[in-house]
Formats: C-alpha cells, structure tokens, sequence
C-alpha cells in the first residue's frame, strides 16, 4: 500500500506525524517506536535562547482532554542543533522543526540557522506565542501578523515551511487565507485551545499559570470543522489533528482535508499510537479499495458539495 504523501514539499513515507510537543525529540519512545517508521517527528518548541517553561503545575487532567502549561520549555537552538539533531538523523527519522518567539526577529534568525542546515526537511512555525512588539498580542490570531511572520521566514530559509494555526480565534478562514498569501508551503492545524480547570479543595486553579491549553479528544470535533473550513478555502496542503485516539479519528481528519495527521495528546495514552493509526488507515484503504490516499483526502468534502451544501 502507497501511504506517501506530499505535505507542501515535505515528503512523508506515510501520513502519520508526531505532534510537537508530545514526543520530545522520540529518544524516550526507543524501543517502543521506530522514528522511521513515521511520517515524521515534530519536534518539541525551539527557541533561539533556552526557555525554562512554566513553574509546576503545569499539566491537568480533563474529561476528555488535558490541558497543559509547558510554557515552550525547551533548551534553545543551538544544544538542539549540536545534540538531538544529530541523533534523531541516526535514527532515520524525518525531522520538522517547530519554532517559537517572541519576537519576528527571532523567527527570522531561528529560520536562517535551520536553512541549509542537513537533517531538517522542514519548519513549522508555531504562532501561539504572545508578540511583546505587540504588547503581548498573540501571533496568531491577527491575519496580518501571520501573513508577515510567514513572509518574514520564507525569506530566510529555502524549507518547507508551514505556520501551525491556534484555534483561539473567531475566523480560522481568515488566518488561513493568510498565511498561504504569506507564502506558506502547507497549513498545520490545530493548536491547543485555551481553557482551564479549578481545584474545589484548595479553591485555587488547578494550573499555576492559571490558564492552559486544551488536547485530547476533547477538542476533535473542533479540529475537524477547522479542517474542514480551510480546506475549502486554501490550495495548500494541511496537516490535521486534535484529538486523535484511533485510525477512525485519523480518517475523520483525512476525510475533511487533511493530506496528513499529528498525533498528540494520544501518545500519552498509547504509545504506539501512531503505528496503529498507520495501520488502521492501511485497512480501510484496503477494505474500500483505494490505491491512493488522493481518494480519501477531502472525500467527505466533496460527497458535501454534490448535495449542494
Ligand atoms: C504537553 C504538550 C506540549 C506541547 N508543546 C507544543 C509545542 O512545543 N509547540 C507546538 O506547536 N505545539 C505544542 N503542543 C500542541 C500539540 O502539538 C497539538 O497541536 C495539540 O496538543 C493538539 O493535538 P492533540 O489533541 O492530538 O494533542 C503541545 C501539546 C501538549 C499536550
């Protein structure tokens, strides 16, 4: 079964990628999972200078879902480049790097170190982070913004680049449209979304950083009407995910436009998750028999269309 997929110029063995954030950088899954025999890792938030995270708690159990309060903690470009690096290329793995700051500059300077650099297939920029040349506006939710932070890294590197969109918003359509006219290579969707959960006993809030974001399967239907909107609305691939528990979820995402799925929050819960959405999506193709993921990518798009709605 061909499960290749083209995601904006990054070539994808099959459809199946680990969501930054929720599997470091792979190395502690060894033995469980063998990063090549994913799509690709995304890896954990890099950030030009080392950033020390949030203070505890900062992770919280929901029905359904978590929310977490990281804060992007992570050791900065340069240990990434010299030490996780090398060692994700040795283990086979196709790496995008997810990058964070606070600053348009230091996107600008993060994508100008990843260019050229041999290993990295491609950038996702991760614009949940507050601007503070904005006042501490999220990235994110301003066109604009998007629109220029996307530009601004094209310019510097010649990877494939793909902006992840926060779902913290009231027109994901908009953001979108957005970063394709920024130049994006590929649209990855979503972020976690904003919530937060108090603690009845101590009649505090149970996150020390008071608010975090929201993933699990909580958030899927949400995710998928995301999709959903900015596939019809952009001509770039997208990468789904939210939620995502089974190859069913996965196939949710294929189906609405997603050309490719992350798997997040569910790792926590399966760790070989990812190989048994692999699978599960091998199957169904089979069952129906489809020969190319180009007949399941947007089929619940198009079946839509036909009746006109
Ligand atoms: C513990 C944790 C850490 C995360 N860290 C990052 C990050 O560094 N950069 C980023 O773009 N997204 C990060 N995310 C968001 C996930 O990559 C993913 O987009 C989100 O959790 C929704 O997918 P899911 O419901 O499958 O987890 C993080 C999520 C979790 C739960």
């Amino acid at each position: 079964m061909n499960l290749e997929v083209n995601l904006g110029g990054i070539r994808l063995a099959n459809p199946v990628v680990m969501a930054s954030g929720t599997f470091g950088y792979g190395f502690d899954y060894q033995g469980l999972i063998n990063p090549n025999e994913i799509g690709a890792i995304i890896t954990k938030a890099t950030t030009l200078e080392p950033w020390p995270g949030n203070p505890p708690p900062r992770i919280a159990e929901t029905p359904s879902g978590m929310l977490n309060a990281i804060g992007l903690e992570n050791p900065g470009i340069e240990v990434f480049l010299t030490e996780h690096l090398p060692k994700l290329r040795v283990l086979g793995a196709v790496v995008i790097v997810n990058i964070a700051g606070k600053t348009l500059r230091e996107y600008v300077e993060l994508a100008s170190i990843l260019d050229g650099t041999p290993g990295v297939a491609g950038i996702e920029i991760n614009i949940s982070c507050p601007n503070v040349e904005m006042g501490g506006m999220q990235l994110g939710t301003s066109p604009d913004m998007v629109s220029e932070v996307v530009r601004a890294v094209k310019e510097k590197t010649c990877l494939p680049v793909m902006p992840k969109l926060s779902p913290n918003v009231t027109d994901i359509v908009a953001i979108a449209k957005a970063a394709e006219s920024g130049g994006a290579d590929a649209i990855s969707m979503i972020n976690t979304l904003l919530g937060m959960a108090v603690d009845i006993e101590t009649k505090r809030p149970r996150l020390r950083n008071i608010f975090g974001g929201l993933s699990g399967p909580a958030i899927k239907p949400i995710a998928l009407r995301m999709v959903y909107q900015v596939y019809q609305a952009v001509d770039i691939p997208i990468l789904g995910g939210g939620g995502i528990l089974s190859a069913k979820d996965a196939i949710e995402f294929l189906l609405v436009g997603a050309s490719a799925v992350s798997i997040g929050t569910g790792t926590f819960v399966n760790p070989r998750l990812a190989l048994d959405v692999k699978e599960g999506i091998c199957e169904y193709m089979e069952r129906y028999g489809h020969t190319s993921l180009d007949e399941v990518i947007g089929a619940a798009v198009r079946s839509n269309a036909k009746f006109g709605r």
